[in-house]
């Protein structure tokens, strides 16, 4: 099987990207450093991408809030969290209904603060196309009470909504989770069209921090065939950390923990700790 790039994308990514080492340069001074991991297509890693990086990224010594703007609630669950009507959730956050400190459940490993959902989030999709400037909520109320955390990672649904929208607009940059498999790029160039309009509408700063190949299975020709392909066209644009298809990574979510505080030295785990290390390295540079 022929696996095959549209270089189409090519050149909308390369307006996207600026060189690695420079966007600690161009991003805004102030901290926290804020990541929306996006990709519309379902199932490509992004959950895990959030939960892991965030736990290796605190367990780096970094103070990480991690938001969980997906209505699936996968990361919550993933650290044990379900959401229920007693606890205040993102919903609420963006409601203002609470602030983002009242929402902050501290969860292990030491610096990792957990904003969760429930499937109610939904719901706050109807609420915000009622307000004005609907697509920087998020953006103001990050801009507020956050100057205490290194990281904010936001997890986003697999849809390109106003909750993604919102996401991208109160990003610094994006990681774009993509897994190795034949499909990979599918609806890749519809995502960079909407980081593309974003940046000129809403949040012009914003940036793409690297594609991430997910999943990468050393028995599988394909994943060689897709990881060389897309390192290929997209060079330096793809970190060079690698994520492998690893079962303790799909089997730490139902024991409520990250991959670190489940099997901290699996394969997927120091995957997602190389990752923590690759992006401080870059904001160190
Ligand atoms: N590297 C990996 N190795 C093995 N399993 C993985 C890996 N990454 C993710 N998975 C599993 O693949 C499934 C999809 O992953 P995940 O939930 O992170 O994707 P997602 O992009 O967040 O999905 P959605 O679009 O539904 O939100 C999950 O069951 C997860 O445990
Ligand atoms: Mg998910």
């Amino acid at each position: 099987m022929k696996y095959e790039i549209d270089f189409r994308l090519k050149k909308i990514i390369s307006v996207l990207f600026f060189p690695n080492n420079k966007i600690a340069r161009f991003r805004k001074t102030a901290m926290p450093k804020v990541l929306a991991i996006a990709n519309q297509k379902g199932g490509v890693g992004k959950t895990t991408t959030a939960v892991n990086l965030s736990a290796s990224l605190a367990a780096s010594g970094k103070k990480v809030l991690l938001i969980d703007s997906d209505p699936q609630a996968n990361t919550s669950s993933s650290y044990g969290v379900r959401g229920s009507n007693e606890i205040p959730t993102f919903y609420d956050v963006l409601l203002g209904k609470v602030s983002v400190k009242d929402s902050a459940i501290s969860s292990p490993p030491h610096g990792l603060f957990l904003v969760p959902s429930t499937p109610d989030l939904v719901a706050a999709e109807v609420e915000l196309l009622k307000i004005e400037s609907r697509e920087s909520v998020l953006r103001k109320i990050l801009t507020r009470d956050c100057d205490s955390y290194n990281y904010i990672i936001i997890d986003c649904p697999p849809s390109l909504g106003i909750l993604t929208i919102n996401a991208l607009t109160a990003a610094d940059t994006v990681i774009i989770p993509l897994q190795c498999e034949y499909f990979a790029l599918e609806g890749l160039s519809q995502l960079l069209y909407t980081i593309r309009i974003i940046k000129a509408k809403f949040n012009p700063g914003l940036l793409i921090e690297g594609i991430l190949l997910t999943m990468f299975d050393r028995r599988n020709k394909l994943s060689f065939s897709v990881a060389k392909d897309v390192k290929k066209h997209f060079a330096k644009k793809v970190f060079r950390t690698i994520i492998p298809r690893n079962v303790r990574l799909s089997e730490s979510p139902s024991h409520g923990k990250p991959v670190l505080l489940y099997d901290q030295k699996c394969p997927g785990a120091l995957a997602y700790l190389k990752l923590a290390k690759e992006l401080i390295a870059r904001e160190e540079k």
